[in-house]
């Protein structure tokens, strides 16, 4: 990303265009964020700057999540290619910063000790990994789309199919957080997360747009989503 001169001001976002810190119902979220005002720390240097060569250290490069191992098996579901663009407020492109992605399998099952959701494991499915974005702050993963799953404890709420986005941006300290929803799925309107986002207009930053659909020896759908880091326009976050 373009590196700021001191001093500089992000245009400020307003708070209907991010995710409410305490959401009616969703217990975890009275958990998740401090009762009190923060209080502001000096970050040094080193925790604006470093690690270097997070790319690297990681082991990130193109990622293609739609099997196990390379020219294994595919996992089961419908493949689907999602891509777009990750960019600071002004649309500058945030090149070569790590993003990590994990998703449920077709069946609704995480690769994770604590799902506890009675759904099957797909052997040629692991869910989850890094890429780097290009010069231009493009991205792109082959994946299947994720099924629904149920918050057990809730009694009622089941997540509607969704992936989960982190961006590193320089440092460790630039971690942005989101999840990203399909357009048309019934379950997004009752989804306590995606509507913790009380602007309706700015919901829509969290969802997918249906792209093109490609048949051939490779048939899949293409959902798009750009991310903006900072500004009015920002993505909103969801942990
Ligand atoms: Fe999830």
């Amino acid at each position: 990303m373009k590196p700021r001169a001191a001093g500089y001001q992000y245009s400020p976002y307003g708070d209907r265009t991010q995710t409410l810190r305490q959401i009616d119902r969703y217990n975890a979220s009275f958990t998740r964020v401090p009762a009190s005002p923060l209080i502001p720390r000096p970050v040094t240097l080193s925790e604006q700057t470093g690690p270097i060569e997070l790319p690297r250290r990681w082991n990130a490069g193109k990622l293609a999540l739609s099997r196990a191992v390379e020219n294994g098996p595919r996992a089961v579901g419908q493949l689907i290619r999602v891509s777009g663009r990750v960019t600071d407020e002004d649309g500058s492109p945030a090149a070569g910063v790590v993003m990590e992605i994990w998703q449920a399998n077709a069946a609704g099952k995480y690769v994770h000790a604590m799902d506890d959701h009675i759904a099957p494991l797909d052997p040629n499915f692991v869910g989850q990994g890094r890429l780097v974005t290009d010069e231009d702050g493009r991205y792109e993963v082959f994946t299947v789309k994720p099924g629904a799953y149920p918050v057990l404890y809730s009694g009622w709420w089941w997540r509607p199919p969704h992936i989960h986005f982190s961006i590193l941006g320089q440092s460790w300290m630039n971690r942005f957080i989101t999840q990203i929803f399909f357009p048309g799925e019934p379950l997004n309107e009752t989804d306590l997360l995606l509507n913790g986002v009380p602007s309706h207009d700015v919901r829509e930053r969290l969802i997918f747009e249906h792209g093109d659909t490609v048949m051939g020896d490779l048939s899949y759908i293409n959902y798009r989503r750009d991310f903006v880091l900072r500004g009015h326009r920002r993505t909103p976050e969801l942990a």
